[in-house]
């Protein structure tokens, strides 16, 4: 058995060096899909555990003597790398005034933004969690004004033909169909959305990525979800920050890219694959002087006292 993905259909291989392997049991601990055990003294590798080896390489990365190779679906030992070492680690502290001291950037230089530097930030992004490995998420970078004016230009073509077919009165037909939260969505902020960048793209401006130097498109196989490329994009939102980059989430690009295949192909999102969001870049010609505190809308904590670990003096 091999859980699905778009590019492996196979199960990873581990093996274990007998003569390295110092039976101390770590790999079969981390392993999360059953496929390593401790019996006898001996490490065992289950070739028919339910999903077989994922290929998430925590046993090789866990093991004190690199007793253990993993290959398949994508990896092999020579993907391992050293652990970041204590002082290379962010603190509490540093991420957090990332995290608090990033805003959304919507007014950008005129500086292109290198090639490299979006190669980093994509190489940054890919570390994030994206569901089972291997990631079956991908990333289209578009690098350059003009080449973002051309995608923002395919997207209002899109809209126009999304304000032609969702006529307000098409709106209230389908309005039994609709959740009420679903229908005011639509009737309060998707439709006069997509009336507002029709309106400012004849009037000569980008209100979808704003002239941003480069965007990043984020898609997923059909084997994941919309979560893991929302997580990709803010990793990536994240990375570019820490790069001296401006980013903004951009939710308005991908609904209509997705549905346009012609598009999908030229950029080059496989086939199959959902273009789920956009991150535009650049570097900010803004300066924010404070920041803010938000808040989420609840947060509840559920605990039994019976989880309390008692402190005996
Ligand atoms: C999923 C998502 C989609 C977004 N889509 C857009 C968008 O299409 N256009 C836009 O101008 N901003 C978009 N934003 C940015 C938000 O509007 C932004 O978070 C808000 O302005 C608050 O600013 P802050 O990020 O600086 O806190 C999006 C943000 C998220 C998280």
């Amino acid at each position: 058995m091999a859980i699905m993905h778009s590019l492996y259909r196979e199960a990873g291989t581990v093996r274990v060096d007998e003569a390295a392997c110092i039976q101390c049991g770590q790999c079969a601990e981390v392993c999360a899909g059953e496929v390593l055990s401790l019996d006898d003294g001996r490490i065992v590798v289950h070739a028919d555990s339910p999903f077989g080896c994922i290929a998430c390489g925590h046993c090789m990365m866990v093991c004190p003597e690199g007793a253990i190779r993993v290959s398949g679906r994508g990896i092999s030992p020579d993907d391992l790398l050293p652990a970041p070492q204590s002082g290379e680690k962010a603190t509490a502290d540093a991420l957090a005034a990332l995290m608090r001291g990033r805003r959304s950037v919507r007014h950008f230089t005129d500086q292109a933004v290198d090639q490299e530097l979006l190669d980093r930030v994509v190489e940054m992004a890919s570390s994030a969690p994206m569901g089972i490995p291997p990631w079956d998420v991908g990333c289209v970078v578009v690098r350059g004004r003009k080449a973002v004016r051309e995608l923002a230009d395919q997207i209002i073509e899109g809209y126009e033909g999304f304000l032609k077919f969702f006529r307000p009165w098409v709106l209230t037909l389908m309005r039994p169909m609709m959740s009420r939260a679903k229908y005011e969505q639509f009737r309060d902020f998707i439709r006069p959305l997509a009336e507002t960048y029709v309106q400012h793209h004849r009037a000569g401006r980008d209100a979808v990525f704003y002239d941003a130097p480069a965007v990043i498109v984020f898609h997923h196989s059909p084997y994941t979800d919309v979560p893991d490329a929302m997580i990709a994009c803010t990793y990536a939102m994240l990375a570019a920050e820490s790069l001296g980059l401006g980013t903004t989430m951009i939710g308005g690009a991908a609904p209509i890219i997705q549905r346009n295949k012609a598009l999908c192909r030229k950029l080059g999102v496989p086939e199959g694959n959902t273009p789920a969001m956009a991150l535009i870049l650049g570097y900010p010609s803004v300066e924010f002087q404070r920041t803010i505190r938000r808040r989420f809308s609840s947060v509840e904590t559920f605990a039994l006292d019976s989880d309390e670990k008692t402190v005996v003096d």
